[in-house]
């Protein structure tokens, strides 16, 4: 039996990949991957930092083995990201002379960035985030260097050159922390403001890197209804729950790092005490369960890596940490709460 056999009913299950996972280099992932999941994403080599370096360079070597790949295993592709504050090369802001371009320039390199990537993979991925991450955290839109330049019409014009570059493509939306309410209503907005300009957006995308007993289940669930209400399509898109404290203003990243969630936790070591095996199993088990309640709504669960090993909560929000978020530990073997996922569905 397999996550994607339980549920393939209800939704896709989906897990984020690295080019290793793709080229070989990771075989006993690739494994768990081609068990257990029916979508992909691509973790990092969709992202413009990877495939345009520099204004007349693409660079598609790890893209093109990534979407062979899950051509190969039948799987729903997901191309991450178009457009993002992040992972996004300096150029593109910049004129000839180093000076911040102008708005023009800016809405030609963008029309051109998607119209390549989306273009080149038309048919063959299925699904684009779109814009990445555009809401700030206090309020409003973030001021990213596309909004700077170019205006809060950047995430139109995304959406409009996204489908554009291919109208069977579906389009989405992707953030984090869109279950905090301001937040959540931020992301309405935009999605409404979007459709009332007549544009085309398919879905959004939750990313949902969580941590242990932080979720309030009545607010990710308003989320679901809330968004689902809009007409599109709601997924989870970049799935952990961290085992580790999360660093926060009274408690320092260091103290923090040292700190344990349980007496006999030492987050320096590489295996996690049953007691908290337990306890993150039924944190996702809390998450599922709402999950399959509205399965009407929800079309996508991704996984943000395939085990404990690559994971990026090892490197953030501190970096060299050992954490333990996902379903398979370092070894790839299914942990509690894969059983107990598994068992729910
Ligand atoms: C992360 C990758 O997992 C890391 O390997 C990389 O160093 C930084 O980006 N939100 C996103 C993802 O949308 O693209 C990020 O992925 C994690 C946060």
């Amino acid at each position: 039996t397999s996550l994607k056999e339980v549920y393939k009913d209800k939704f896709l299950l989906g897990t984020a990949l690295h080019v290793q996972h793709t080229n070989g280099l990771r075989k006993e992932s690739s494994v768990v991957v081609e068990q257990q999941f029916n979508s992909i994403v691509a973790e990092n080599c969709m992202k413009p930092e990877e495939l345009h370096p520099s204004e007349d360079e693409y660079d598609f070597t790890d893209a093109d083995v990534f979407v062979q790949y899950g051509e190969k295993h039948n799987m729903f592709i997901v191309g991450h990201t178009l457009i993002w504050h992040s992972q996004v090369p300096e150029w593109f802001f910049l004129n000839d002379k180093g000076e911040q371009c102008s708005r023009e320039e800016l809405i030609n390199r963008m029309r051109d960035h998607i119209y390549t990537v989306v273009g080149r993979y038309k048919g063959r991925v299925q699904a684009w985030d779109v814009v990445n991450e555009a809401i700030d955290d206090i309020e409003g839109l973030r001021k990213s260097k596309w909004f700077e330049i170019i205006g809060p019409e950047y995430i139109e014009l995304a959406f409009k050159f996204a489908n554009e570059a291919d109208p069977n493509a579906e389009l989405y939306y992707n953030d984090y922390s869109l279950i905090l309410p301001h937040r959540r209503t931020e992301a309405v907005r935009l999605i409404k403001k979007l459709q009332e300009k007549g544009l085309r957006v398919d879905g959004i995308g939750m990313q949902a890197h969580y941590g242990i007993d932080y979720v309030k289940i009545h607010e990710f669930e308003k989320s679901i209804t809330d968004f689902a209400a809009l007409g599109i399509k709601v997924m989870l898109t970049e799935l952990d729950i961290s085992v580790l404290p999360f660093p926060t203003e009274e408690i320092s990243a260091e103290i923090s790092q040292k700190y344990a969630l349980v007496p006999e936790f030492d987050p320096f070591t590489t295996s996690l005490p049953d007691s908290m095996q337990t306890k993150l199993a039924s944190n996702y088990v809390d998450l599922f369960k709402i999950l399959l309640k509205h399965q009407d709504k929800i079309s996508r669960v991704t996984f943000w890596g395939v085990n404990d090993a690559h994971t990026w909560r090892n490197n953030w929000p501190i970096e060299g940490r050992t954490d333990h978020p996902l379903l398979f530990d370092r070894k790839n073997n299914p942990k509690k709460a894969y059983h107990a996922i598994i068992e729910l569905g």
